[in-house]
């Protein structure tokens, strides 16, 4: 059904049957060792701006490929910045900009910036992006439809200091994959499970019917934004009573349901209905003193990770488990405690398959562009919290891919884009820098 929808979501006309549109990126050329010179990359996440300063220097070894360091800060978003207005979100990451270069020694500096945004939307060129929804947890009310790298660049006028130069825009799915092919030239597919998921891959030009002027036939990141995928109704057959718990209360009912099965923002809650279903009928604990449990969000994605971990660990032990419990207000037996690590094993479980199972449609979608290519190897660039943080996410994903790609004459390779997202700005943005000399 994915692959189904990829091809819909290639061509411009039959756009409108599928919301996950495959959104060109217009990164249409890779880093190949050659790129030199300091560049910014800005990231705005999920919960969490970064700016880093990645410097490109010629190799101490004397091969072709650079040198990179990075210098980086990390900022909370503030809740309040979730739900303000655009202009006030934007004024918060120039101000933190300003501050990472007074901390660097930059104020003077002319640099191009690379700026991943995680959220969708149309581009036409590098530098130029037209929002189309805010998502995950912000809720501000302005912006869609307005171009992104605008607002950014007027932000950077009104704090009157900054020399910098926002030259690119990218997706965080998109600058995962770039920074994946710094580390590994055979890197394809860009992939996020953090606060949302969402994956990007390299397709031919000629395969994206919106792109035009391209003579040769050149392979260009195509977001996918797959968060959306099943919002049409692909995977019915496989949501439960408890994932449309999650959608109700959720603040985008009938969206994102893909990345509601999947992702940090709801793991914990689909967790916590299910302990709550379980609770009800008398199966756990004590259904009258709940506490936080029997509250929306009452229940963090992070615990699911502490949990799982523990369990893992095989000796036995439940302590993370019970102070976890004791800390949202629940006095659990011991048989309470081991149900609770099942379940959080198991929607573990399914998180990670449903993830292989759209990274391996991704796959054969690499392999049919190759069909000269037998027993084709594709790495995956991947970051976010669930990857990183969780203890089981990655082998899961990576065995199940495995199964899934087995009989179809490709196999994925994961490797850890380790904050990826704003490296990989920065490289496009020196990508750049390169073709313009
Ligand atoms: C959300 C955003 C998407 C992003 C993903 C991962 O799904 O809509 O653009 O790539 O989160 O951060």
């Amino acid at each position: 059904r994915m692959l189904q929808d990829m091809s819909i979501g290639l061509q411009k006309s039959t756009k409108s049957n599928v919301r996950m549109e495959m959104l060109p990126s217009y990164v249409d050329s890779l880093p190949d060792g050659s790129e030199r010179g300091a560049y910014i990359g800005l990231d705005l996440g999920g919960t969490n701006l970064r700016v880093l300063l990645l410097t490109l220097t010629d190799s101490i070894d004397g091969g072709a490929k650079f040198d990179a360091t990075i210098k980086s800060e990390s900022y909370k978003v503030p809740n309040e910045k979730l739900e303000g207005t655009s202009a006030e979100l934007f004024d918060f990451i120039a101000a933190n900009m300003v501050d990472f270069a007074i901390k660097n020694g930059l104020e003077e500096k002319m640099l191009p910036v690379g700026f991943t945004f995680s959220f969708p939307f149309d581009q036409d060129r590098i530098d130029h992006a037209i929002l189309k929804q805010w998502t995950k947890a912000y809720n501000i009310k302005d912006g869609v439809g307005e171009d992104v790298v605008q607002m950014l660049r007027d932000a950077i006028a009104r704090q009157g200091s900054l020399k910098f130069e926002v030259v690119a825009v990218c997706n965080d799915t998109v600058g995962t994959l770039v920074s994946g092919v710094s580390e590994d030239q055979n890197c394809q597919i860009g992939l996020i499970v953090g606060t949302g998921t969402n994956a990007a891959y390299l397709e031919k030009v000629s395969n994206i019917e919106s792109v035009n002027g391209y003579k040769d036939d050149r392979f260009m990141c195509v977001d996918m934004e797959w968060e959306y995928f099943a919002d049409t109704g692909a995977l019915n057959h496989f949501v439960t009573e408890f994932d449309k718990q999650v959608d109700a209360t959720s603040p985008m009912p009938g969206e994102f349901i893909f990345e509601k099965m999947i992702s940090g923002m709801y793991l914990g809650e689909i967790v916590r209905l299910i302990l709550c279903q379980l609770a009800s009928v008398g199966n756990i604990f004590n259904e009258k003193c709940l506490g936080d449990l029997g509250t929306t969000g009452g229940f963090d994605s992070r615990y699911v990770s502490d949990i799982t971990e523990e369990a893992i660990a095989g000796h036995g032990e439940t302590n993370v488990v019970k102070s976890i419990l004791a800390s949202v207000g629940v006095k659990a037996s011991q048989g309470d405690v081991h149900t609770v690590q099942l379940v959080c094993e198991f929607v573990s479980i399914r998180a990670a398959h449903l993830c292989a199972a759209g990274i391996s449609a991704v796959a054969r979608k690499i392999k049919a562009n190759h069909p000269e290519k037998n027993d084709l190897v594709v790495t995956a660039g991947v970051d976010g919290s669930v990857y990183a943080g969780h203890p089981t996410f990655d082998t899961l994903l990576e065995d199940k891919t495995d199964e899934l790609c087995r009989n179809h004459g490709v196999k994925v390779q994961f490797i850890r884009a380790k904050d990826g997202s704003g490296k990989g700005a920065a490289l496009i943005a020196a990508g750049m820098y390169r073709h313009r000399k």
